[in-house]
């Protein structure tokens, strides 16, 4: 069938497609957009030539990610064309960023949401059905308005809260500020609720999210009191969060980690940089020294944490004896997985004025000598795994009679066994290690609702 006489649904059948770029909270926000429109009897596919409604979803950290949706609208005005009954929808941090800027680059977007208003996506589709396209970009929106029920979450193991929108921070080279607005906190008790619900529906996993989700506080509860009230839903088998800031790690969230059963020993804290010199420049409220105290208090609290990182390489004026300082760091921490950016200038950032003189050719030589230096770290590490034990819980099916899942590290471990075994957690021997991930041997029982041990 060509797409010309493709048909389109009867009303009540009609079908959408989610393309989601960006990080957790983008994946979370294209949940919520999912649900909704599947309580409004939409049916879901994967591949946009099969919707009538297409709804993507941005990120506008790097300009590259800025630069892939129109890409992909460019694709879409094509099947549109051949498919005028196609309706198109952006949103998230590039609509937010360009607001009507994107109507007038692209004219065949009919629905443009910002973050704060993803709601409303069903009505505005409604609208730009009778003909007008559906616009609300409003920043002072309610963005925890989506019911909890109505989340089409996109695995049926490990489920994504949010418990803060926005950052407050002034990170130089970040767009987030502008894109999510300042922090908003949702009350404890709405997302202990939604951890229950979550864990009387099956999942074994909640991830707490927020850009600086450790900056948690709201009626009296902070952070620590937040994990707590999480760990103690009864059912639940593990407890993450991400991301977190250095600056808001303080002694009760080192504690949370030795003595909460469910709350896993994995900490996402992004560093940036290991030069003094940058590390002020961008803003970041914490030197080189700083973060190595942060490192040693956690892992005073619990040894074995896994630590994972972001670093920018070829920020404004970032010297050989800078990055030098960044390696240096890296090495001294001995971090379990780390995600190297290059330096990519932002509107409205205030880094924005210092050009972008790092050439990009010496970006990508910094970029990849770190990126070697932690491959080569993780290969070994995960090699000297071979013969240990591991608790994985399954969490993907990934081809047939194989599985992958999670250590309460977060380290991939891929098994052989069948589909039946997602959501399970099971005692794995490793039997071989790359620098990415594990492979192992079912070796022990299944266990459908075990609390993992006191450390
Ligand atoms: N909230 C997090 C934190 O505490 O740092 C970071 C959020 S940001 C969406 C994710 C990562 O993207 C950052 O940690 C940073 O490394 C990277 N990033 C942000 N802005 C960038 C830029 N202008 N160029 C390159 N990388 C950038
Ligand atoms: Fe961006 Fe810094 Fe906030 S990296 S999300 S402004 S903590």
């Amino acid at each position: 069938m060509t797409e010309e006489n493709r048909p389109l649904a009867p009303p009540g059948t009609r079908r959408f497609a989610v393309e989601t770029f960006g990080c957790q909270m983008n994946v979370n926000d294209s949940e919520k957009v999912a649900g909704l429109l599947l309580a409004e009897g939409y049916a879901r596919v994967e591949d946009p030539a099969d919707a009538d409604f297409v709804f993507v979803n941005t990120c506008a950290v790097r300009e590259r990610s800025t630069e892939k949706l129109y890409h992909q609208l460019g694709r879409l005005r094509r099947l549109k064309e051949k498919r005028p009954g196609l309706r198109i929808g952006v949103g998230g941090c590039v609509a937010q960023l360009e607001g009507r800027r994107v109507l007038e680059r692209a004219p065949e977007v009919d629905v443009l949401v910002g973050t704060h208003t993803l709601a409303r996506v069903p009505e505005l589709l409604a609208q730009a059905r009778g003909g007008m396209p559906g616009v609300d970009l409003d920043r002072a929106a309610d963005s925890f308005s989506v019911p909890d029920a109505a989340v089409a979450h996109s695995s049926s193991v490990r489920a994504y809260v949010t418990a803060i929108e926005g950052c407050n921070h002034v990170c130089s080279f970040c767009v987030v500020p502008r894109t999510r607005g300042t922090e908003v906190c949702r009350p404890a008790d709405a997302i202990v609720a939604e951890v229950e619900s979550l864990v009387a529906r099956g999942y074994a996993e909640v991830m707490l999210l927020g850009q600086t989700v450790n900056a948690y506080r709201h009626g009296g509860v902070d952070f620590a009191e937040l994990l707590a009230r999480a760990d103690a839903v009864p059912g639940l088998r593990r407890l993450r969060f991400t991301t977190s800031h250095p600056e808001h790690v303080g002694p009760r969230m080192a504690e949370a980690f030795r003595r909460l059963p469910t709350l896993c020993p994995y900490l996402h804290l992004p560093v940036q940089s290991g030069s003094d010199r940058v590390l002020a420049d961008m803003r970041r409220g914490y030197t080189r020294a700083r973060y190595l105290e942060t490192v040693d208090l956690l892992r005073g609290r619990r040894p074995d944490l896994a630590l994972t990182s972001d670093v920018i390489v070829g920020y404004p004026g970032e010297s050989e004896d800078d990055f030098a300082d960044t390696v240096s760091l890296v090495e001294e921490v001995g971090f379990d997985g780390l995600f190297v950016f290059l330096y990519s200038p932002r509107p409205g950032t205030s880094a924005l004025r210092l050009g972008d003189p790092v050439p990009e050719e010496e970006k990508k030589r910094r970029f990849q000598v770190l990126n070697e230096q932690q491959q080569r770290r993780q290969a070994g590490r995960n090699q000297c795994r071979v013969g240990t034990s591991e608790e994985v819980l399954l969490d993907a099916v990934t081809g047939p009679g194989r599985l992958s899942g999670r250590t309460r590290h977060f380290r991939i471990v891929h098994v052989d066994g069948p589909p039946s075994w997602l959501g399970r957690t099971i005692d794995v021997e490793i039997t071989g290690a790359g620098a990415n991930s594990l492979l192992g041997r079912a070796a022990g029982s299944l266990t459908l609702a075990a609390r993992a041990p006191m450390f």
